[in-house]
């Protein structure tokens, strides 16, 4: 390697180093980490390609906080199965107001007839999900699961049957692995809280 390039290298992970930094600095307590994350995405990938042998499945997730995770758990699993994807408008969680759900891009696939895996990255209340159930229920698919990667039960408001769960967490406000908090902290490899502070600064 040329002293160039070396010393070129030298500069661009220092500034990745301060980057990284700028983003951890409204990051608090890690809950899940990534090795966590990866090994129980594994063993639902495990369990999915077991209960769905021969049946081709179709997962289905919300864009955009689900991509992580659905790309990560279909490569695990083993046996034929694909992915498509709905975009929805969603209220602000942390206005808490529950305006409704607005279908922004819907499915590329017909999915009557099909056994669909529902993957969300985080419930809540569950209202976005009930809604997404709903609409899809009524286009006659074989069958119809849920997959979440993180539970939060403490707000549930409706009454949804979990087939594949990853995680249960606290009633609190987190952040990576495809969750944002207004854009940012998407692409984080752990989950973690949001500090307070950060919360506090409102709406931009
Ligand atoms: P629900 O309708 O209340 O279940 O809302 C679920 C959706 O709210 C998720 O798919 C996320 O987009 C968002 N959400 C809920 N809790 C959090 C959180 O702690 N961090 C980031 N987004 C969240």
């Amino acid at each position: 390697m040329s002293s160039t390039t070396s010393s070129s290298h030298a500069v661009e992970s220092s500034t990745l180093e301060g980057a990284r930094g700028e983003l951890m600095q409204g990051v608090g307590r890690i809950l899940v980490t990534e090795s966590e994350i990866r090994q129980r995405i594994s063993e639902l990938g495990a369990q999915i390609s077991d209960d769905y042998a021969g049946l081709n499945p179709l997962l289905i997730g919300v864009l955009k906080g689900v991509i992580f995770f659905i790309s990560d758990l279909l490569r695990s699993i083993s046996i034929p199965a694909t992915a498509d994807f709905i975009a929805i408008s969603r209220y602000d969680p942390q206005q808490k107001t529950k305006g409704p759900v607005r279908l922004i891009k819907d499915l590329d696939e017909t999915v009557e007839g099909r056994h669909l895996i529902f993957v969300e990255d985080i419930i809540d209340t569950g209202l976005t999900l009930s809604y997404l159930l709903r609409l899809l229920k009524a286009r006659s698919p074989a069958s119809l699961e849920v997959c979440t990667l993180f539970n939060k039960p403490e707000h549930r408001l409706v009454d949804i049957r979990l087939r594949y769960k990853g995680f249960d967490l606290p009633d609190r406000f987190v952040v990576g692995y495809g969750l944002d908090y207004k854009g940012a902290y998407r692409h984080l490899p752990f989950l973690a809280e949001l500090r307070p502070e950060v919360l506090q600064l409102g709406p931009k």
